[in-house]
């Protein structure tokens, strides 16, 4: 068994080195040549910055001469220009001066804040996206930082889970293009630049989908659903060019994924061949004692490495058991040798054995800080991500002959949560707030009065007397509700999402003043909020958006930005509806979709219809879009040839806009159990009032692919439903195609 799986072990070797550069691997042999074993593993460890802890510290460690001596390859939680420069500068006293890796978790945006990386994704603009990481990255890497551990592409279906926020939402093809623009985005011009940082694709795999949304809980699932729904963006992020992968907390089917040979050697580094390398989750190697899955340290190290895990994150069991267990027998010398040579190789590829410091540059570093640009992208990217959920007798956008607003609700001022939970922990919070932007904007043209209400939890309804006060003498009432942002994030699963019933009877109050109300809801996930939802009548949903926050507001309330975001999250209707998502499989006895059909003896629940509140791909605009004159170059999809489905798209009203076009296909027939429908295309349309242009789309063998019951992605002959939609519940033409082989 251990030959065969050595053997294995060589062949996959070979494959890593053909498309890599020989010169680096000539260096990283070079170098691992001079190498105890000693030395071998401290590269395979990683410690974090006493400073800014972001999981439970083990102690047990002397950072400073554990880096003298050679002891540590990497280091996350150090950050900072000086900072990186000090400490790289230790390991440059160590025998062989191998330079460290500085790795952090820039997750959106680096010292510019940006939206949350699910509200972003509500843009769907790759090229946005695309350009928030790449000034996330600029940041980052004049400031020491060579490494972020994003983007997190887990597929995340359960609003319960508190790290959808992290992610791109429920869609495996859309997540898997917005993983590809990320990639693209953090590594720029490719790995040496002084601008690009490694990107690491998380956490492999299905992290996202714990039971119950608790998160760090157990995933249990279906080998069909693991390929088509949860690994395509981690493939996608892997054909991007993603220089590492991190494993994750969660366990596979019974198998930690730190521990998982299936996932980490058989699929990653081996049917895919992925050159770059595995870092564990903080203290991952660890926990698999406490799943039951290793014995102690010394055989969770064994059982990591020999699953391909290259990297032990703040779990010293690497660093502390591993030698043991290589003079043990227990683990080949090559696996450690093959460890060490994919993270060296990095290390080389980023320059930093020519020039440790390369990337610590005080100058460089308050220059890309202080760039004008930063404030303009992170602007648009936050009004991008804005969405428009309702805005009935067109209230917004408001015009310029309101006099009077006022400003109300516990998130209207509060400068801390605009930047959202995983922002970069800078001692100072820059954000606009939504009464900031809204009184830079208006100047003394308009007055703006603000009063808090109540605050997000805490029960006291002392405020609302005030509140309804300064309501009554207002053209318009604005009301900024939802989460603060310690309650979404890592280790922040909550089990009752709605709206908190404080909150919810202040816009009662609100709206029963007569005045018009509008509301904004600020969240790091889809919020159950259903009496605003069918009383308010205008609800933005405003996430979490970063330093820019309220003057993207401020741009979309007064029309300077025409909402365009469509939502990549279904939003249930009640809690017990979750897990819910737009491409469940077909089941034998489907629900009608028409609201109050008699569901008796059908899929759903007695005490609730069974749509959400929001579909997937829902969002809307200040101006209107017809779809109209489907046409097909062919009904049938033979030889492999591509199927060019065409409409016109016409902006129907008086304002320039953009809209999201989905295409979603479902195959009919199949070997296995299909979605009833599933995301294969779209594209975002600008046009300008009255214009109409042509919207093409191509039907290729990836749209109209399946994986079978033998894991292998085929297509198969049948008829396909062909959908263009303005969302997953909003098909505008529908067709039909055939499929022969
Ligand atoms: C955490 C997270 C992971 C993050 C790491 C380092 O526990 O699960 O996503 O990158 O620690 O901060």
């Amino acid at each position: 068994m251990k030959y065969f799986f050595f053997l294995f072990f060589l062949c996959e070797l070979s494959t890593t080195a053909e498309a890599q550069s020989p010169d680096f691997h000539r260096q990283v042999d070079s170098v691992l040549n001079l190498m105890t074993l000693d030395e071998k593993i401290g590269q395979l460890n990683q410690l974090s910055g006493k400073e800014e802890a972001t999981g439970p510290l083990s102690g047990g460690s002397n950072l400073l001469t554990d880096i003298r001596t050679g002891k540590v390859g990497s280091l996350l939680n150090a950050r900072g220009a000086k900072r990186t420069r000090e400490l790289q500068m230790l390991a440059m006293e160590s025998r062989l001066k191998i330079p460290l890796l500085f790795g952090l978790d820039v997750i959106h945006g680096y010292r510019t804040t940006l939206p949350i990386p699910l509200a972003e994704s509500c843009s769907w603009d790759l090229r946005l996206m695309e350009q928030s990481a790449r000034l996330a990255a600029i940041q980052a890497a004049s400031s020491g930082i060579h490494w972020t551990f994003a983007p997190m592409v887990d597929i995340s279906r359960d609003p319960r889970w508190g790290r959808v926020m992290e992610a791109a939402g429920e869609d495996p093809y859309l997540g898997s293009e917005i993983a590809k623009a990320r990639v693209k985005g953090f590594q720029g011009k490719g790995l040496g630049h002084t601008d690009a940082v490694m990107a690491c694709a998380k956490s492999f795999a299905a992290y996202g989908a714990p039971v119950g949304g608790r998160d760090y809980g157990s995933v249990d699932m279906s080998d069909r659903t693991l390929w088509q729904v949860y690994l395509p963006p981690f493939k996608a992020a892997l054909d991007a060019g993603a220089a590492t992968f991190m494993n994750g907390l969660n366990d596979l089917n019974g198998i930690p994924v730190t521990g998982n040979q299936y996932l980490q050697r058989d699929i990653l580094k081996g049917r895919w061949s992925f050159k770059g390398f595995i870092v564990s989750d903080w203290g991952s190697v660890r926990e698999m004692i406490a799943h039951g899955y290793a014995k102690d340290n010394y055989d969770a190290a064994a059982k990591a490495i020999s699953a391909g895990c290259d990297m032990d994150m703040e779990g010293k069991c690497y660093a502390g058991d591993l030698a043991q267990a290589v003079k043990d027998g227990k683990v080949p010398v090559e696996l450690i040798n093959d460890a060490v040579s994919r993270i060296l190789y990095k290390k080389f590829e980023m320059g930093l054995f020519d020039d440790p410091y390369r990337y610590c540059d005080e100058k460089r570093e308050s220059q890309t800080f202080n760039d004008p640009q930063n404030k303009a992208i992170a602007r648009d990217v936050a009004r991008k991500s804005i969405v428009l959920l309702k805005n009935e007798r067109d209230i917004l956008p408001l015009s310029n002959t309101v006099k009077t607003i006022a400003l109300i609700g516990p998130l209207a001022n509060s400068k801390k949560d605009m930047s959202g939970s995983w922002n970069v922990r800078w001692p100072e919070d820059n954000a606009v707030t939504v009464y900031d932007g809204l009184t830079k904007r208006l100047g003394d043209k308009v007055k703006v009065s603000y009063e808090k209400g109540c605050d997000v939890s805490d029960t006291s309804r002392a405020g609302f007397k005030s509140a309804l006060s300064m309501a009554r003498q207002s053209d318009i009432i604005i009301v900024s509700v939802g989460e603060t942002k310690e309650m979404s994030g890592e280790a922040k699963s909550r089990s009752d999402i709605t709206i908190p019933d404080v909150q919810e009877e202040l816009v009662k109050q609100l709206c029963a003043s007569g005045k018009p109300v509008i509301v904004l809801i600020s969240a790091g996930r889809p919020l159950v909020f259903n009496w605003i939802a069918d009383n308010v009548p205008v609800v933005l949903y405003t996430w979490w958006l970063g330093d820019e926050a309220g003057n993207a507001i401020a741009d979309v309330l007064f029309g300077d930005y025409n909402p365009s975001a469509k939502l990549t999250m279904t939003f249930p209707a009640s809690v017990g509806q979750i897990p819910v998502f737009y491409n469940y499989y077909s089941t034998g006895r489907p629900a009608s979709t028409v609201k109050g059909s008699n569901n008796n003896y059908r899929t759903g629940y007695i005490d609730l219809d069974f749509n959400p509140k929001y579909p997937f791909g829902y969002g809307l605009s200040y101006t209107s879009f017809k779809y109209s004159n489907l046409s097909l170059s062919d009904t049938s999809f033979k030889n492999d040839q591509s199927i060019n489905v065409s409409f016109r798209l016409t902006n129907t009203g008086h304002r320039f806009g953009e809209e999201i076009v989905q295409l979603y296909i479902r195959d009919k027939v199949a070997s296995v159990v299909q979605p009833v429908k599933a995301l294969k295309g779209f594209q975002k349309v600008k046009l300008g009032p009255g214009e109409s242009t042509q919207v093409n789309f191509k039907i290729d063998r990836a749209a109209l692919s399946i994986y079978n019951q033998n894991l292998e992605e085929v297509v198969e002959p049948g008829d396909f439903d062909i959908m263009i939609g303005a969302s997953s519940a909003d098909i505008r033409l529908q067709s039909k195609i055939h499929v022969i082989l």
